[in-house]
């Protein structure tokens, strides 16, 4: 769970406790990630992931972006800050794959695309599983054909990021049921489940349906290890904030958040364009956090927010284990 979510803590915590916990590389360098995946192995000796974004082409028009940036002056100055200037960036892409084979954690995972059959088997080489995030059949057979370990199957009432490979596509609303017996028809490769799994019996059914292992988000989003900020905890349980929703106002990508008055306000005015609208509206999001303002802050959260439990991650994953 990139954006600070994601801690050191929090991925030793759940490894430790017999999960498969998660870094998120998103948004950082690939020095603050060797720094985090120094501090996991100081925490624990157990096997840990670490989740990498696809960089793509951009899709962004620039005029469009410009008028979206100005339309949120106001509402950044009110903030005390200035929207962010859109510039090219690829996540620090070719370093952190260089870093993940030379570190080797146990598992790396990918969203917003496949990576070249060449870095896959790269990182399989230095001894990392490789697992791809998809949302439909066809994101499946693209997949494939970089042969990685394993495929993690996203439904539509996941929090956070759509992992949809086309920026442009609505994500797919496929029940996660159907996605899962549609993408095990199509492959022998283990599934691993995401979206919506908040207790023990959603897990016991997708493994039931085959799944080989569940994913959780929004679950830990309240436990004592996550980085997940006060007012963000408390509007994930909170009554003023009773829905989730696709949004694209925050990042240009579409991605499940809680309702706000941000998500309200610019429902049909954002384009299209990650990473570019992320960057217009970052030090606003950054601004919002640090004054406790939880209408102005992506609230990545996935429809079952209010069970998300305020206690050690270890408990946490003990609610989901069957
Ligand atoms: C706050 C938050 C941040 C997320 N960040 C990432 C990310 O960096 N990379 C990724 O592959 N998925 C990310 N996701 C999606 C999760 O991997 C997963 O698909 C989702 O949490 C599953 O649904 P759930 O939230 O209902 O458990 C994020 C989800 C949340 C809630």
């Amino acid at each position: 769970m990139a954006g600070g979510v994601s801690t050191p803590a929090l991925a030793a915590a759940v490894s430790a406790a017999g999960g498969l916990g998660f870094l998120a590389a998103g948004y950082l360098t690939a020095d603050q990630v060797r720094e985090q995946i120094v501090q996991t192995r100081m925490l624990t000796d157990a096997p840990f992931g670490v989740n990498v974004f696809v960089p793509g082409q951009s899709i962004a028009d620039p005029e469009q972006v410009a008028e979206y940036a100005l339309s949120l002056t106001a509402e950044a100055e009110r903030l005390g800050v200035s929207v962010g200037e859109p510039h090219p960036d690829h996540d620090d892409w070719h370093a952190k794959i260089a870093l993940l084979e030379e570190t080797s954690p146990s598992v790396a995972s990918f969203t917003f695309g496949v990576p070249s059959p060449a870095v896959v088997a790269r990182l399989q080489e230095a001894g990392v599983a490789v697992g791809v995030t998809v949302t439909s059949l066809t994101e499946l057979v693209e997949a494939k054909a970089s042969k990685p370990d394993f495929v993690v199957a996203q439904g539509p009432l996941a929090g956070g990021h759509r992992g949809t490979f086309d920026p442009l596509a609505l994500p797919s609303e496929q029940p996660l049921y159907a996605l899962l017996a549609e993408l095990s028809s199509n492959t022998r490769l283990p599934i691993v489940v995401a979206g919506g799994l908040a207790s023990s019996e959603d897990v016991e059914g997708v493994l039931a349906a085959g799944a080989a292992a569940a994913q959780a988000g929004t679950a830990f989003l309240r436990s004592d290890e996550a980085g997940t900020p006060p007012a963000y905890r408390a509007a994930l349980v909170s009554a003023e904030y009773p829905r989730t929703a696709l949004t694209k106002a925050f990042t240009g990508r579409w991605a499940r958040g809680l309702v706000n008055d941000f998500m309200r306000d610019h429902e049909s005015d954002a384009p299209f364009g990650y990473p570019e609208v992320h960057q217009v509206t970052s030090p606003l999001r950054r601004a919002a956090a640090a004054a406790g303002d939880a209408q102005r802050m992506a609230l990545w959260a996935g429809v079952h927010h209010d069970r998300a439990l305020a206690a050690p991650a270890a408990t946490i994953l003990s609610t989901l284990v069957p």
